[in-house]
């Protein structure tokens, strides 16, 4: 383990950088006298990322009765919020959807679905506890998985020895498997690419103990949000049969101030969320929306 744990650490140092263009749109739309004009300036420096902005505005998503063609007024309809959003989403999406070395057995495209349904759902529950700024929830939904994706391109073998081992013992998440058989889990590698994309250590923090929110030494809350969120998406994504409640972690809601009566109400919303996410999900992605 102590090898493979080595590895993982050497092979990490080529995490990948997060593009300039997204660090400039991140601290302008960070900065409450950020201009209008310097973020449509930073933005038309990236073709893609401009025409996903545009494409966004004009989809059915936002439902806006005329053709959007100017960026500027893209920024101003969607808001400064969205277009960090957008901005990272396009970026991490870009980055990590490719099947890069690994062999496909992980779905990227279900673990990028997954993620932006966080997102939503984080963001939904930040404002509705009041605990959390909810947009930061929202990049932290969006992110925190994204130590699987690095796991998948940079020790994909590895990884998908865990993932088939939590299969095999019928384990929830892969976390444990990750620990056993990495000494190291996707969420303290989301925990470092954070870190290394110099967004702020609260994220990074949340990011990196979404599985044991308990644990976080700082805002445990924050991380309980994300562990939250995530475990809705699963109990949605998992249910056939109506939802099992129980998949809820009862030291998450402990956390947050909630109560398991509130579950299935929380339930309800989250697959309202979810299911905007997956139309904001298809809006920025060419390929799927191609194929329908
Ligand atoms: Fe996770
Ligand atoms: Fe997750």
């Amino acid at each position: 383990v102590e090898t493979a744990v080595k590895r993982v650490v050497n092979r990490i140092v080529n995490l990948p950088t997060l593009p300039q263009m997204v660090s400039t749109i991140v601290s302008l739309t960070g900065d409450s006298n950020c201009s209008i004009r310097d973020v449509t300036n930073a933005i038309s420096m990236d073709p893609t990322i401009s025409a996903k902005i545009l494409k966004l505005v004009n989809s059915a998503f936002y439902g806006f009765p005329s053709q959007i063609s100017n960026l500027s007024q893209a920024v101003v309809l969607l808001g400064l919020n969205t277009v960090r959003n957008v901005t990272l989403s396009a970026s991490v999406f870009g980055t990590f959807q490719k099947n890069g070395n690994g062999d496909g057995k992980f779905d990227r495209t279900a673990c990028l679905v997954h993620s932006s349904s966080v997102a939503f759902i984080a963001r939904y529950l930040a404002n509705k506890t009041s605990r959390q700024d909810s947009e930061e929830a929202f990049v932290g939904g969006l992110l925190h998985d994204i130590g699987k994706l690095i796991l998948d391109t940079h020790l994909s073998r590895e990884f998908i020895q865990a993932v088939e081992l939590a299969d095999a013992k019928g384990m929830v998440s892969t976390y444990d498997a990750e620990q056993e058989m990495l000494g190291v889990t996707h969420a303290t590698i989301g925990r470092w690419l954070i870190e290394r994309w110099k967004l702020p250590d609260s994220l990074g923090e949340a990011v990196g103990y979404h599985h044991a929110p308990d644990e976080a030494p700082g805002n445990p809350r924050f991380a309980a949000l994300l562990c939250m969120a995530n475990c809705m998406d699963h109990a949605l994504s998992s249910s056939e049969d109506g939802i099992d409640p129980s998949r809820i972690s009862p030291m998450a809601l402990d956390l947050l101030g909630l109560e398991a009566a509130h579950v299935p109400g929380l339930l309800d919303a989250a697959r309202e969320e979810s299911e905007k996410a997956n139309a904001f999900f298809s809006a920025l992605d060419d390929a799927r929306e191609a194929s329908g």
